[in-house]
């Protein structure tokens, strides 16, 4: 078991397959963002190493992210090859959903359990101006995909952002009566590349409920009250599905903290909000053997900021959201 000094059992591992994106969302990159050389990533073998490795550990959930992770060669493949690691019991995945509508049955097929996809507003006009190139239709086919492939419950993302979809939450909200969907809100993180929209245009959880409960009465805790990963849940009255609440900024969850993150160049890193990282793919392509690898996992872990710092206005700089995944 991987355990860190603060007695978190760390289990749950994101895994970004790559840093390249097809879209380019504003709270997320600039316009003009560099990708990384293909050399520079983890190559297929390289993944499928650390997966079991990692395994080995403890690690028995796994999410896939980016950038984009559809948008990586042989994606079936590498969900194929994960799922069926020993030892890893959950595979899912965070997604923009513009390429689902042919992905997710294949990736269904070969193990994907679950999906989140990212939808910010159902206006195509917002949608395009949040996403700089999004076409809307495409993700809405990629959720019904979802849906169909029977990659359920449907879990739907939306960073609020003020002044471009802060009006948005009732339209996305009001997709919960009908579809037994959970759509979630997240509070914007500030990160390095586009931190003046990401500092100046919060909107706070608490707006977003006041909100949503102005227009559709109380709402009712879902879910016992337990968290559902790092969403608090309620629900509309009479409503099919759930909404959650990621209140990362204003109410950090950070002492049940499971996870830990492997960037797409093959880096540990043990919180999304700190900078703080082990390089593993180094290490691995200069021939260090499977123990050392452990070890420097096992020790990574051990060292696990206790949270994140940004109600000391510390933001974490050295990378964009992309390269580490949501
Ligand atoms: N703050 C919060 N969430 C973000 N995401 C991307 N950038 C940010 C940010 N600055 C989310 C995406 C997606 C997931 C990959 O991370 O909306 O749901
Ligand atoms: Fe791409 Fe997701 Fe970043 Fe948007 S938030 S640019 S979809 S990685």
């Amino acid at each position: 078991m991987a355990i860190d000094r603060f007695g978190r059992n760390i289990h749950y591992l994101r895994i970004s397959l790559t840093d390249h994106c097809n879209l380019r969302c504003l709270y997320c990159m600039p316009e003009d963002m560099t990708f990384r050389p293909n050399a520079d990533l983890m190559q297929d073998d390289e993944i499928l190493l650390f997966t079991r490795m990692f395994a080995s550990l403890g690690f028995d959930k796994i999410r896939l992210t980016g950038g984009e992770p559809t948008v990586r060669a042989n994606i079936v493949d590498i969900v194929r090859g994960i799922s069926s690691t020993e030892g890893i019991r959950s595979v899912s995945m965070t997604t923009n959903g513009v390429l689902l509508k042919k992905l997710a049955q294949p990736l269904a097929d070969a193990g994907l359990q679950r999906v989140n996809i990212s939808i910010d507003t159902l206006n195509t006009e917002k949608f395009k101006r949040l996403t700089r190139w999004g076409k809307l239709p495409d993700v809405w086919e990629g959720i019904l995909a979802a849906e169909k492939a029977g990659l359920v419950p449907v879990k739907l993302n939306a960073v609020i952002v003020k002044g471009y979809n802060e009006e948005d939450v009732l339209d996305l909200a009001a997709l919960t009566i009908e579809h037994p969907w959970q759509m979630r809100f997240i509070e914007m993180m500030p990160f390095a590349g586009a931190t003046d929209i990401q500092v100046n245009h919060v909107i706070t959880m608490k707006q977003i409920q006041d909100n949503i409960e102005s227009e559709f009465g109380k709402l009712e805790v879902a879910n016992d009250g337990k968290m559902d990963g790092e969403a608090q849940v309620f629900h509309i009255r009479g409503a099919k599905g759930d909404l959650g609440f990621i209140s990362s900024v204003t109410q950090p969850f950070c002492s049940a903290c499971t996870r830990a993150r492997l960037t797409a160049d093959g880096k540990l890193r043990l919180c999304l909000l700190r900078e703080k990282e082990v390089d593993l793919l180094t290490p691995l392509r200069a021939g260090a053997t499977m123990d050392d690898l452990r070890r420097l996992i096992l020790d990574g872990v051990w060292g696990k900021p206790w949270g994140h710092g940004l109600a000391d206005g510390i933001i974490p700089l050295n990378r964009v959201m992309s390269e580490i995944g949501g």
